[in-house]
């Protein structure tokens, strides 16, 4: 069954878990030397709404690049794809990118998004399922990294994973290894993995692609903040913080964070909270990587990387193992 908005707020206990681990999440960031929020929790309705806005900015590459690479290899990609297959996606989001493979995949095979965004996987389903048909498409409400509700009757069919977008990226490497080791779990023994992976590169292309002129990533940013007024309780002056992002050399990331412009107190659940002008709470990593460098993680992950695609001017990766 696919939840909307709406009736996830309506289903009682599993709204109240899911409220709760956003509260303990909030709580325990908060409370950490340098504050952290984790950025899952950026994708409610509005902040789906404005990654949405962030892949269509002249300065965000990652999404049209990597949407370059999948159409002019969408049919190798998913060579061997029979009407049995499932292809299963992990934090599908919109499935844009996806419609590329999804062209390849023979009649009767299946499509599995997985998303913790319900918003954003009811608008895919519905396009989807306007422009294909023909395919059965099983959304699945939840955090790729806990164990994942495989759709009854689908259970036993060979499945194609699908991991774009670079949200990899969004996770510490040893973290990004467990994840891919999950995953190989989930796909079984013969299982594939198509994944999307920015690559290292100029500093200030990474910078600009994460500091638009528009504002959209400063907004998406602090939504996260918002997201806490409207859903826990307003304990943040939105006023009272700036978006920053910048490349650390170090580390190979991409670090977003939240400066406070002021001293400043507020409260969350009676918890207090201090923070010093010039303080920030760190929201978001994106790391980058060298092919080679991604291809030795997804080894001690227990992968064989079996190829990778770039786009000409070399700013992302798409690639599969096996
Ligand atoms: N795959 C899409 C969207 C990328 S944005 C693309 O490439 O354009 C990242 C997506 O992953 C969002 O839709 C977000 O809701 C989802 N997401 C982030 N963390 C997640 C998690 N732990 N479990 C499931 N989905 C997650
Ligand atoms: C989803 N993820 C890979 C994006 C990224 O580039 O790290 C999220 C994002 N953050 C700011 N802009 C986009």
């Amino acid at each position: 069954m696919m939840l909307g908005h709406s009736q996830l707020a309506g289903l009682g206990p599993r709204a109240r878990v899911l409220d709760e681990a956003f509260v303990g999440a909030v709580l325990d960031g908060l409370s950490m030397a340098q504050k952290t929020l984790p950025c899952r929790y950026f994708y409610d309705a509005r902040g789906s709404d404005l990654f949405e806005q962030i892949t269509e900015l002249e300065e965000y590459y990652p999404m049209r690049t990597e949407a370059s690479i999948l159409k002019a290899h969408a049919a190798a990609l998913m060579g061997g794809a029979t009407s049995d297959s499932v292809l299963v996606e992990f934090g599908s989001g919109s499935s844009r990118k996806t419609e590329f493979l999804l062209a390849e995949l023979p009649p009767g095979a299946a499509y599995v998004p997985i998303d913790v965004s319900p918003d954003a996987l009811a608008q895919a389903r519905v396009r989807l399922a306007r422009r294909y048909p023909a395919l059965d498409i099983r959304p699945v409400v939840g955090d790729f990294s806990d164990a994942v509700r495989f759709p009854q009757g689908l259970r036993g069919r060979p499945r194609v994973g699908f991991f774009p977008g670079s949200t990899i990226g969004n996770l510490h490497r040893p973290d990004a290894a467990k994840l891919l080791s999950r995953f190989k779990t989930l796909l079984g023994g013969s299982g594939r993995l198509i994944i999307g992976v920015d690559l290292k590169k100029d500093k200030t292309i990474l910078e600009n692609a994460y500091n638009d002129r528009l504002g959209v990533t400063a907004e998406f940013n602090l939504n996260l903040l918002a997201r806490i007024n409207r859903e826990i309780e307003p304990a943040f002056d939105l006023e009272a913080f700036t978006h920053t992002a910048l490349y650390n050399d170090l580390e190979g990331r991409i670090e977003m964070h939240l400066v406070s412009q002021l001293d400043q107190a507020f409260e969350i659940r009676g918890r207090p909270f201090r923070m010093r002008a010039g303080e920030s709470i760190h929201t978001e990593n994106s790391y980058k990587y060298a092919a080679s460098e991604f291809q030795a993680l997804a080894e001690r992950a227990g992968w064989s990387p079996a190829s990778v695609r770039t786009d000409p001017r070399g700013l992302f990766s798409v690639h599969v193992l096996t």
